[in-house]
């Protein structure tokens, strides 16, 4: 296949003619239920671009929601995929098992935080990961509550629902949701800046909030895990404030109950670090990891403890496809490409790149609240002229024109008013800092 050139083009409007023609076919074939960001057609994609059935080049500031960030069609990822299709495409790891599953769990059980023994299960989504996690938590401790957080986005399941803070689009009509669900307060600087300026600053404080709500309207008697996104990612890419992670651990380890950190979009070099526990330095009891895993192959994990992860009887974990063999060769080889081509670094100067352009873009500009996230994981608050108010009409008018003018970007938070920026870290520097252009004149002009 021809290498896919670097640049921005636009050949027709968008969406062009072919993809408007598959989109109408997706309106009489494919569920109303799945919601489309951009109907543009992908016929090919890597580096940075993503190029359309109409031949019109997109620069990706959105790795498909935080997935491929070694980039789309990664060259060791292609060629491990080939080799493994070619050997054999399943047998199902829980009838006859094979060698890649077991080099992954080994790879997970290396490259996650915590220096003891650990053990590692597959399954194919992130939802499935943090459902299994809480399997494994109740396993593990006998008790039946768990705890989410406000803003907290964990997944489309049953449980996933009930953990996830958001109604619209994700809960609204789909309940009931599964019970012993309860929710803390977060640490999300930003916002708690504008009502406590100690809050904002001071994990420990945010944290003794939260340890509150578990202590007094849960019982630690009666909590089993409490669940969190170490920097949230649907919820608004909120880093809480220093101090707040370690806190919640310690009160985890002191209270018999299982913390699981959920690392499904953080994971993986995205920010800067392996996983974003590290920026605090914390271990958790069970890490959920799926998304970068696998270069865009599906799957996902759950790693940890190993006495927490072999609490289960046997056979109560699994599933047909967890562990899929060409998704495992998959794994091995993005998790080589991560270690061998330097992106936890490069993560890093994205992160460099992108917030130093988006802090002058604030100093001229009121209606950016807040630019925050870490590594290639980077967003942008957007609110009303001279208030906080959330201003979800800006941000997604923004969204808009930035896909017509060929640059992907996503939305996310609470309130709808988060630009997100989620780059492969195989993105040029040139075309991402065209990427940020076109977002820095669209916005002066909106
Ligand atoms: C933090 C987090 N957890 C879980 C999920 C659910 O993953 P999946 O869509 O693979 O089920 C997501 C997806 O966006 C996520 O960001």
């Amino acid at each position: 296949m021809a290498s896919l050139e670097q640049t921005r083009q636009l050949v027709t409007e968008i969406p062009g003619p072919k993809s408007l023609e598959l989109d109408k076919r997706r309106t009489s074939a494919v569920s109303a239920g799945v919601g489309v960001t951009l109907p543009v057609y992908v016929a090919r994609a890597g580096g940075g671009i993503v190029e359309d059935v109409d031949g019109n080049r997109l620069i990706d500031l959105g790795s498909g929601i935080a997935v491929t960030t070694i980039g789309n069609s990664a060259p060791r990822v292609v060629d491990a995929v080939r080799e493994q299709v070619a050997e054999f495409t399943h047998t199902c790891f829980m009838v006859t098992p094979y060698q890649s599953y077991v080099a992954v769990a080994e790879e997970l059980n290396r490259i996650t935080p915590g220096s003891g023994e650990k053990r590692s299960v597959l399954f194919n989504s992130g939802a499935e990961a943090v459902e299994n996690s809480v399997k494994i938590a109740r396993s593990y401790t006998r008790k039946t509550a768990v705890a989410a957080f406000d803003h907290a986005y964990h997944g489309r399941t049953n449980m996933a629902m009930a953990l996830t803070a958001k109604s619209m689009p994700y809960k609204s009509g789909f309940g009931p949701f599964a019970p012993e669900i309860y929710r803390a307060p977060m640490s999300y600087p930003y916002r708690d800046g504008l009502l406590d300026k100690d809050l904002a600053t001071d994990g420990e404080l945010a944290a003794a909030r939260a340890i509150s709500v578990l202590d007094k309207q849960i019982g630690a008697a009666n909590l089993a895990a409490v669940i969190i996104e170490p920097i949230q990612g649907e919820g608004g890419f909120i880093v809480p404030a220093e101090g707040f992670l370690p806190a919640l651990v310690d009160w985890c380890r002191k209270n018999n109950v299982v913390f699981i950190a959920d690392e499904v979009q953080s994971g993986f070099a995205r920010t800067g670090a392996m996983f974003a526990c590290e920026h605090e330095g914390i271990e958790p009891d069970l890490i959920c990891t799926a998304k970068g895993i696998a270069g865009g192959l599906p799957l996902s994990a759950v790693t940890g403890r190993a006495e927490i992860m072999d609490a289960p009887h046997v056979s109560g974990l699994g599933g047909t496809f967890g562990g899929n063999p060409v998704a495992c060769a998959a794994a091995l080889a993005s998790i080589a490409t991560i270690e061998n081509d330097g992106l936890i670094e490069r993560a890093q100067q994205i992160e460099r790149l992108i917030t130093d352009v988006l802090l002058r873009m604030q100093a001229g500009d009121d209606r950016i609240g807040d630019v925050r996230g870490r590594g290639a994981m980077i967003a942008v608050e957007l609110v009303k002229s001279g208030t906080s108010e959330p201003d979800a009409e800006l941000t997604n008018k923004l969204a808009t024109a930035a896909g017509a003018a060929g640059v992907i970007v996503l939305t996310c938070g609470m309130y709808g008013n988060i630009v997100r920026l989620l780059p492969p870290l195989t993105i040029s520097d040139e075309l991402l800092t065209e990427g940020l252009e076109v977002l820095r004149l669209l916005l002066a002009d909106l």
